[in-house]
């Protein structure tokens, strides 16, 4: 699946959620460069994966379709938004990187990443994609990263329903979605 189905749940919220953007908003505000903020994310987000009380019930329900992602919050200025994806076994990202810093952690299930390099054009050969990295995230994994760089595929190669909680620092009650392009290019895998 290239595409994912977007829910507005912002309005339904916990108390955990609650409390995991307030501190989400205090790592943010510190202003750090974006790869430091993403890390210092990352430790925030930690302590509530996997917590019964994190999300409600509308907020982990998927999309036979496509993995679905549920807006939880959009910080007033833009500066972060929080989204939980919940992704059905076998559903998957295109291959894609990120407008912006980006923290992920696993919730349920347990998440595949495939990281790319991206091979541009020369006289000799078409651009293309170098898999560099197989990555698998179980339960609790927090991963935080920057552009650029950041080029991968994520998917959920485990039995049962995976969510995973994501932070950006971007407004993705505005944008959409937090994907800066596709790539649609040969990968050796
Ligand atoms: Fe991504």
């Amino acid at each position: 699946m290239t595409t994912t189905s977007t829910a507005y749940t912002a309005a339904r919220t916990t108390a955990r959620l609650d409390a995991l953007v307030a501190s989400v908003r205090e790592a943010v505000g510190q202003g750090l460069p974006p790869d430091l903020t993403a890390y210092l994310v990352g430790e925030r987000l930690a302590p509530h994966l996997g917590a019964a009380d994190l999300l409600t019930e509308e907020q982990q329900e998927p999309d036979p379709a496509t993995y679905r992602q549920h807006l939880l919050h959009a910080e007033h200025d833009g500066s972060f938004s929080v989204v939980a994806l919940v992704w059905l076994p076998g559903q998957r990202t295109s291959v894609h990187d990120h407008v912006s810093w980006c923290t992920t952690g696993v919730h349920t299930g347990e998440e595949r990443e495939r990281r790319y390099r991206l091979v541009p054009a020369t006289r000799e050969v078409a651009a293309h994609l170098v898999a560099t990295d197989d990555v698998v995230n179980p339960r609790g994994a927090v991963c935080g990263f920057a552009p650029p760089g950041d080029i991968h595929r994520v998917w959920n190669a485990c039995a049962d329903l995976a969510i995973s909680l994501h932070v950006y620092g971007a407004d993705i009650s505005r944008i959409g979605s937090s994907v800066r392009r596709v790539y649609d290019l040969p990968a050796d895998r």
